[in-house]
């Protein structure tokens, strides 16, 4: 089953303190944001990509397109002030029924067979999403005294990928612009709707490049990942 993937990637990152882009970080010698777009270009299910950027980084962001010849990009989109903006410019910019995966150009560590899960559940109940479960026990407070202990069991925390029928993201898509809605995530939007989402249980690895750790975690993911290839 193929996909199309729309991916936001016009952040400022102002939590790592680069002072630019953080997706223009560099690991093992090639840009995060390059980093994730390989994972979708080896992918022979992937059959094109969407991105949204922000208008003034078009540019180094085609020249870093070229350099690493990265071929499945349909379209690159301006990006929004807010996350849900641009990817709402993506779902404008593509057409076609079919299934659509929103992921943040900031994971360059998803796997291949979360992909293939999310693809599946996506094509059998329309809405599917990437999530692990917490490791450590997990409370509710409120000014900083326990209210109480929450079943973990309950618990998962969200990444992306997020996959969806076309017609499922668009609906809620519009429905949350209709509404003035922000949402943290394009779930959010589709659980407004009423439309059930499906868990993908997906990896620990799968971290969003946000601050300096993830930026150190990252450097061992990706050499543990390429060991795992030698
Ligand atoms: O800032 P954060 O890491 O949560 O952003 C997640 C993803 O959304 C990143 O890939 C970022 O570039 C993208 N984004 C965007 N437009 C915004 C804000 C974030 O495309 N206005």
């Amino acid at each position: 089953m193929d996909y199309t993937v729309m991916m936001p990637a016009a952040g400022s990152g102002q939590r790592m303190g680069a002072g630019y882009n953080k997706l223009f970080l560099q690991l093992d010698h090639k840009p995060i944001i390059i980093h994730t777009l390989l994972v979708f270009e080896g992918d022979p299910a992937c059959k094109g990509i969407i991105l949204a950027v922000k208008p003034d980084e078009r540019q180094e962001i085609q020249s870093m397109l070229d350099r690493f010849e990265i071929s499945k990009i349909k379209v690159i989109v301006d990006g929004g002030t807010e996350r849900q903006y641009s990817v709402a410019a993506c779902i404008e910019a593509h057409a076609e029924n079919g299934i659509v995966l929103v992921h943040d150009a900031a994971r360059p560590f998803l796997k291949r067979s979360v992909i293939a899960d999310l693809v599946q559940k996506a094509t059998e109940f329309g809405a599917a999403i990437a999530a692990v479960q917490p490791k450590d026990t997990m409370k509710t407070a409120t000014d900083g005294v326990v209210e109480e202990t929450v079943d973990r069991e309950k618990l998962w925390i969200i990444q992306t990928p997020q996959a969806f029928k076309y017609e499922v993201l668009k609906a809620a898509s519009e429905l949350a612009a209709r509404d003035g809605f922000l949402g943290t995530d394009e779930s959010m939007l589709v659980e407004r709707l009423g439309h059930p989402v499906q868990i993908v249980e997906s990896t620990y690895e799968n971290v969003k490049m946000t601050t300096q750790e993830d930026l150190a975690f990252g450097e061992i993911i990706l050499k543990r990942q390429l060991e795992d290839f030698v």
